[in-house]
């Protein structure tokens, strides 16, 4: 059962009889819930990584069950109040359900969920929620990709919320910002190409603040090493030609603004990983990385005793070509993928008419740290 007919299950669980009935339908529920947990997130073998199936973007197939109106989402805000594109979600993955999404707040006594992103609401949450009393049986999602770190106000968010989604692994709709999914493939040799790598490292920096762990690190590390920065106050880099510019680099900086569980962003996935260029990390833990990638596909910095001794890697890299295209090896089965907000709020989607359960995040603030 795909799980468009698992979510139906779960919403006409209300209307059916008790008894035998409810037990055959647990009986189903039980197997295609571990039919869709499987196609969600399928463990590697060597550790806990975390591997997607493809989303692809093929014409959606009919499920058999009767259909059930789509759950209404109500966007509280447009993220960063900037109107985004929004897909049919049976077409991001054929066969999964559909939601009618809208941003047009007149929607809100009708919904059946309420996607608050947390950044439009933090200025004045007390001002800003949506109103009180909810319609009964709607469902409040808390949203942020952005890190406690550039979060304010999250303590006045206490009570009000019954999902949670995030870039965190343990969020109820998990939205991390890339993930690595499975594909045909073919030898990582015939994927790269060397010459083409003419520049050894850049860094891409927005966001520059002097006493920064990154900033000192990267202090540091310069003096043993060329680094090119581009950014802010740096070298300039076009939106359009980014991608180009940077694929031409043996590596890329990918060091996040501030260090938090899971909290791994699009300096990794897009900057580094869809720009061909080897990342060099700093974030989470190696451990934490490794959640989400497999350990040959980054370097760590923690990985060395110091700035020198990691130029000194990168330095002998530069020379080793094989050495440095094993780097490149699990591209072979695996490829990165990033997320768009349309992809994020279709997550939201599935999940809600997967699950219809009450639920209350007691503290969002004790949570997410
Ligand atoms: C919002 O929805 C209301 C009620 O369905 C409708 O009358 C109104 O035209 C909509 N507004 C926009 C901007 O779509
Ligand atoms: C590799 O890059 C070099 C330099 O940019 C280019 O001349 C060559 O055509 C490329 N080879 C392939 C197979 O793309
Ligand atoms: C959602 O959370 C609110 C606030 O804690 C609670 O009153 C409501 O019953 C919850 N609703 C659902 C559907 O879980």
């Amino acid at each position: 059962m795909d799980s468009l007919g698992w979510a139906q299950l779960q919403r006409s669980w209300r209307f059916c009889l008790t008894g035998l009935l409810l037990q055959l339908l647990l009986a189903v529920c039980f197997f295609s819930y571990l039919r869709v947990s499987q196609n969600n997130a399928t463990g590697s073998p060597r550790s806990g990584l975390t591997i997607m199936e493809p989303v692809t973007m093929a014409p959606s197939v009919s499920a058999g069950p009767p259909t059930l109106p789509p759950l209404l989402i109500l966007l509280w805000t447009w993220p960063f109040n900037k109107p985004v594109a929004l897909s049919r979600c049976s077409e991001m993955q054929p066969g999964s359900a559909d939601c009618q999404l809208t941003a047009n707040r007149s929607m809100y006594p009708q919904a059946d969920a309420v996607i608050v992103h947390h950044w439009d609401i933090s200025s004045r949450p007390q001002s800003q929620l949506p109103p009180s009393p909810r319609p009964p049986g709607q469902r409040w999602v808390w949203f942020s990709l952005e890190s406690p770190s550039n979060c304010r106000q999250l303590k006045a968010l206490d009570g009000y919320f019954n999902l949670t989604m995030s870039y965190r692994r343990d969020s109820d709709i998990f939205t991390p910002y890339g993930w690595l999914e499975t594909w045909p493939g073919q030898p990582a040799d015939g994927q790269v190409n060397l010459s083409a790598k003419t520049k050894l490292v850049a860094w891409v920096v927005s966001n520059w603040k002097a006493d920064s762990a990154r900033v000192q690190y990267y202090q540091m590390l310069k003096t043993h090493l060329k680094v090119d920065v581009y950014g802010k106050a740096h070298m300039p880099l076009a939106r359009k030609t980014m991608m180009e510019q940077l694929a031409q680099y043996k590596f890329y900086l990918a060091f996040e603004n501030s260090l938090h569980p899971d909290y791994i962003t699009e300096k990794l996935w897009k900057n580094a990983l869809q720009a061909w260029a080897v990342p060099v990390v700093m974030g989470p833990s190696r451990s934490g990385y490794e959640q989400f990638l497999p350990p040959d596909a980054f370097i760590h910095v923690e990985d060395f005793q110091s700035p020198k001794h990691l130029a000194e890697y990168l330095q002998l890299l530069d020379k080793d070509h094989a050495r440095y295209l094993s780097y490149f090896r699990w591209r072979e089965t695996l490829r990165p993928r990033t997320i768009s907000w349309a992809l994020a709020f279709c997550k939201a989607c599935w999940k809600l008419q997967q699950e219809s359960r009450y639920q209350t995040v007691p503290s969002i603030a004790a949570w997410f740290t």
